[in-house]
C-alpha cells in the first residue's frame, strides 16, 4: 500500500490506517512462531476489527463505501502476506536453530549391542538334523501334550507298564491319570515321555517307504545331574523293504563320527524296548582316552549315546503297514546328553540355568 492509499484511506477511515500500524508493529515484533500466531487471529481472524469492518461496510455512508471496500481489502491482502513471510522466516529460523543445537556427533561411540545366538541345545538338534537330512530323512514334528494312546499304546506299551505310572509320566490332569487306573487307556492326556509318538503318526500320515528325524520336547519326572524334567530327543524312524540290523548299525555309525567326529567307533549292546526287537544301546567311544578307559567314560572306553532298534513288527498293525512286506528300524537320543557328552559338560542342569558366562562359551 503505497502513500497515496494510505491517505486516502485514513481520510476516509481513520480507524483502518490505525489497525494497519498495530498490525504491521505486531508482525514486526513477533519473536516466534506462536506470537505470529496471534497476531494472525487478532488482526485478521474472524473476530478481529478489521474483519468486523469489512463485514459491515453497507452500513457506512454511500460515499465511503467503495474506498473503504477497496482499500480495507487491500490492507487484509496485505497483512495477510505480510504474516505468512514472517511466519516463514520464523520457521526456518528455529529450524536453523535446532539443526545448530540439536547437532549429534555421528563420530561418538554407540550404545554397544550384544547380539544374542542360538542355544546349545537348539544348535545341538540343528547338527543332528543336519546329519541325518544328508542321508535323506525328512523332520517331522508332532504334539507335546499327547494321548495315551500314540506316546504308549501304539508303542506296544501295555496298559499296566510301569513307564505309565505317575512316578515317570506327567499325566495332564486328574481324569487323564484315572483313564490309566483303567477306564479308556487311551484317551489320557500327558505331557509326552518321548518324541517316538511322532514316528507313529509320520507312519498313520504316509505308505512305506518312511526316513523321519523326529526333534522335539519330552517330560519325565526326573532330575539329578544328568535329568531335567523337560528335556530335548531326536528320535528316528527308517521303514522300507529289505531293511536290517546292518542298516541300523551302518546308519548310526555314520551319524556318530560325523556328530563326534571320524576317530570314534561304536558299538551295539544288547537291551529292551518296548518297541523294538531285537534292540540295542549305542555306545560312542571315549574322545578323551581314544577308548583305552579314563575317568570320564569310567574307565570302560566307552559311552553311552542313544537307544535303537528294529521296529517290532507289532507296531505295524497300528498304523496300516504290511508286517510282511517291510521292515524298519528306529533310534531316539537326547539331546542334553549328546551335548554333554560333545562338549564336555558335567550337569545339564546348565541348559537351563540362564547363566550367560555358561550360555556364552559355545
Ligand atoms: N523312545 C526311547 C526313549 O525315549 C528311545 C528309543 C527310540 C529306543 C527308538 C529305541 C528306538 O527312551
Amino acid at each position: 500500500m503505497d502513500e497515496a492509499q494510505l491517505r486516502e484511506l485514513t481520510a476516509a477511515n481513520p480507524e483502518l490506517g490505525g489497525l494497519r500500524d498495530q498490525a504491521l508493529a505486531a508482525i514486526a515484533a513477533a519473536g516466534e512462531q506462536a506470537a505470529i500466531e496471534d497476531v494472525r487471529v487478532r488482526f485478521l481472524g474472524r473476530k478481529s476489527r478489521l474483519t468486523e469492518i469489512l463485514r459491515s461496510i453497507s452500513a457506512l455512508p454511500a460515499e465511503q463505501r467503495p474506498v473503504v471496500g477497496r482499500l480495507g481489502n487491500l490492507v487484509r491482502v496485505e497483512l495477510g502476506a505480510l504474516v505468512e513471510a514472517r511466519e516463514a522466516e520464523l520457521a526456518s529460523a528455529s529450524l536453523r536453530s535446532a539443526l545448530a543445537h540439536e547437532r549429534i556427533d555421528v563420530t561418538l561411540p554407540g550404545e554397544p549391542f550384544l547380539g544374542g545366538h542360538e542355544h546349545l541345545i537348539s544348535r545341538t538338534i540343528r547338527e543332528v538334523e543336519d546329519i541325518f537330512i544328508g542321508l535323506g530323512y525328512k523332520v517331522a514334528e508332532g504334539p507335546e501334550v499327547e494321548t495315551e494312546y500314540y506316546n504308549f499304546t501304539a508303542l506296544n506299551t501295555p496298559a499296566d507298564h510301569p513307564a505309565r505310572s505317575l512316578h515317570d509320566t506327567f499325566f495332564v490332569d486328574a481324569a487323564s491319570a484315572g483313564a490309566r487306573a483303567g477306564r479308556g487307556a487311551d484317551d489320557g492326556l500327558l505331557l509326552r515321555t518321548h518324541t517316538s509318538p511322532v514316528q507313529v503318526r509320520a507312519m498313520e500320515k504316509q505308505p512305506p517307504p518312511v526316513y523321519v528325524v523326529c526333534p522335539g520336547k519330552a517330560y519325565r519326572r526326573d532330575l539329578d545331574a544328568t535329568h531335567t524334567p523337560m528335556f530335548h530327543q531326536v528320535e528316528g524312524l527308517a521303514v522300507d523293504e529289505g531293511i536290517t540290523l546292518a542298516d541300523l548299525k551302518g546308519t548310526l555309525y555314520h551319524f556318530a563320527r560325523a556328530f563326534f567326529g571320524t576317530d570314534r567307533e561304536i558299538r551295539l549292546r544288547p537291551h529292551f524296548f518296548p518297541f523294538t526287537e531285537p534292540s540295542v544301546e549305542v555306545d560312542v567311544s571315549c574322545g578323551l582316552c581314544g577308548g583305552k578307559g579314563c575317568r570320564s567314560c569310567k574307565y570302560s572306553g566307552w559311552l553311552e549315546i542313544l537307544g535303537a532298534g528294529m521296529v517290532d513288527p507289532s507296531l505295524y498293525g497300528f498304523v496300516g503297514y504290511d508286517a510282511d512286506k517291510v521292515q524298519g528300524f528306529a533310534f531316539g537320543m537326547g539331546v542334553e546328553r549328546m551335548a554333554m557328552l560333545k562338549h564336555h559338560i558335567p550337569d545339564a542342569r546348565a541348559f537351563v540355568d540362564n547363566d550367560k558366562r555358561f550360555l556364552e562359551q559355545f
